[in-house]
């Protein structure tokens, strides 16, 4: 709950922001970010009926209300309508997902540019610490870089072991069909002292 809670803070959403969550669980998440998104929407993905279920029976006033909207898919095989959006959650799902490195990268495009993304990890295997959480966000922060976002920020809530939060932003703009296929400008060499000739 806590930790829902504080991820939900971190992301920073507006009233007019449409949000989705990523394996939403009974969502905990989805009804804090509804309480907050009062003119936009929440959309909360999660593969489990049960889970679909639960979260459908807590947010069932701003369901009604048009303002959040569930879905039973497996983030593997997601197609949304409510396209783009401007923030997107994962608590605690990211390390269930296959292939999380691609799904990260697939699940990019769903956010405007400049959109922004945070995702949770609290450790829950067997004798975690506080280095097991610094392991597990600079693991998510090595996984969003992959995906093109950038600007990255973690935070840690001090839970036993903590939660780790990273957060991250794609590009303002895309590159366009050119730069993409020119890839990244080639740096010069440096100079024989050492010195960037840049
Ligand atoms: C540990 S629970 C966390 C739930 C919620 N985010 C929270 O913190 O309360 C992980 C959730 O991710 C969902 N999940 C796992 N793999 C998934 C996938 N491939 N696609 C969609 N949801 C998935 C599970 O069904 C479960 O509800």
């Amino acid at each position: 709950m806590a930790r829902n809670r504080w991820a939900v803070r971190l992301l920073d959403v507006g009233p007019a922001d449409r949000v989705v969550e990523f394996g939403c669980g009974p969502g905990v998440a989805v009804a804090a970010l509804a309480a907050r998104t009062t003119r936009g929407l929440v959309v909360g993905v999660d593969h489990s009926p049960v889970m679909i279920r639960q979260a459908g029976r807590r947010n069932r006033a701003a369901i009604r209300a048009g303002r959040v909207r569930l879905v039973q898919a497996p983030v593997q095989h997601l197609t949304l309508d409510d396209v783009p959006f401007d923030a997107a959650l994962a608590v605690n799902t990211v390390g269930m997902w296959p292939e999380p490195a691609t799904r990260l990268r697939d699940l990019g495009p769903l956010l405007r540019p400049g959109g922004r993304i945070a995702v949770v990890s609290q450790p829950r295997c067997a004798g975690a610490t506080a280095a097991t959480s610094a392991a597990a966000a600079a693991e998510l922060a090595a996984l969003l870089t992959d995906a093109g976002f950038d600007n990255l920020r973690t935070e840690f809530l001090d839970l036993d072991p903590p939660a780790a939060c990273v957060i991250g932003y794609l590009p303002t703009r895309r590159p366009g069909r050119e730069e993409a296929a020119a890839g990244p400008e080639p740096r010069r060499a440096a100079r024989p002292d050492g010195s960037d000739p840049q």
